[in-house]
């Protein structure tokens, strides 16, 4: 059961977040949760209702590439119309009075940016495009109502299109993951906010962190594997209302 997050504890983060140098964010879908994106699992996780080979691989696409392409259809289209919700906004109001708050996310819903945040680390690709299935070379395409049009969308050489989000069993974007890594090693404080800690390599940064002599704060109404660490600071509630409580904390 989630516990009530005591001003204590919102305090003592506060004041993390405010003495710390380089503080890092890493977020997974909770933090969206309350802008109305659906988690991969929990209670009505996405990944219970359908199965993730099927839709998010590269077999899957080839076995059904319409199935898969309306599937993301609907996910773009829902992104599209969500708003960031006050925790989204908390964050960048911190990272406008601290100058620098790089967010690292395995989030592709773009609500991030949507809420003005710069500087963010995307570990699992983006719906912004889409590229060749088979790699001919052809630029990446946005994903516009225009693509969607004649599905499966097409490459110009024929080959259907792959929407650019990481797919299981593929490689993370190299760039972003080795910046995530860098931040990790380095920085003073790192808040981990609604993800489940189940997928890696996304789950092992709070660890690296950790381990160089970092702060880890955890913002999730649910434990992880993260909490019971020593050294985590356990803040049991949503990212939407733990958000803003600290950041009138530090900044008023
Ligand atoms: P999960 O769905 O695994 O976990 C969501 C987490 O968010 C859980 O720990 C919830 O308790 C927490 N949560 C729920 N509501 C919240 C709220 N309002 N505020 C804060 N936290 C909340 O999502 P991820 O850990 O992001 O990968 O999943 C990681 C990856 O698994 C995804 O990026 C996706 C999926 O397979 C790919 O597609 C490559
Ligand atoms: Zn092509």
């Amino acid at each position: 059961m989630a516990e009530l997050t005591s001003l204590n504890l919102i305090s003592k983060a506060a004041d993390m977040i405010a003495a710390a140098g380089l503080t890092v964010v890493s977020t997974g879908a909770g933090m969206s949760r309350e802008s109305g994106v659906r988690t991969f699992r929990g209670e009505d996780g996405l990944w219970r209702e359908y199965k993730a080979e099927d839709l998010a691989s590269r077999e899957g696409i080839r076995k059904n590439p319409e199935l898969v392409w309306e599937w993301y259809r609907e996910r773009l289209k829902a992104c599209e119309e969500l708003e960031p919700h006050a925790g989204y906004h908390a964050l960048a109001r911190i990272q406008n009075e601290q100058d620098t708050l790089p967010v690292i996310t395995q989030n592709i819903d773009g609500l991030l940016q949507k809420a003005g945040i710069r500087d963010v680390i995307e570990l699992h690709g983006n719906l912004r495009t889409a590229s060749c299935m088979n790699e001919c070379g052809a630029p990446n395409v946005r994903m516009t109502e225009d693509l969607f049009k004649d599905l499966p969308p097409r490459c110009t050489c024929g080959s259907i299109l792959r929407p650019d989000v990481v797919l299981f069993g593929e490689q993370l974007p190299q760039q972003a993951l080795k910046r995530a890594f860098r931040l990790a090693d380095s920085c003073d404080l790192m808040l981990v906010i609604g993800t489940s800690m189940v997928v890696y390599p996304a789950s092992s940064l709070p660890l690296i962190a950790m381990r160089q002599g970092a702060q880890v704060i955890e913002i999730n109404p649910e434990e992880t594997p993260l909490s019971s660490l020593d050294g985590t600071l356990n803040l049991r509630g949503t990212a939407g209302t733990v958000l803003p409580e600290i950041v009138k904390a530090v900044f008023g």
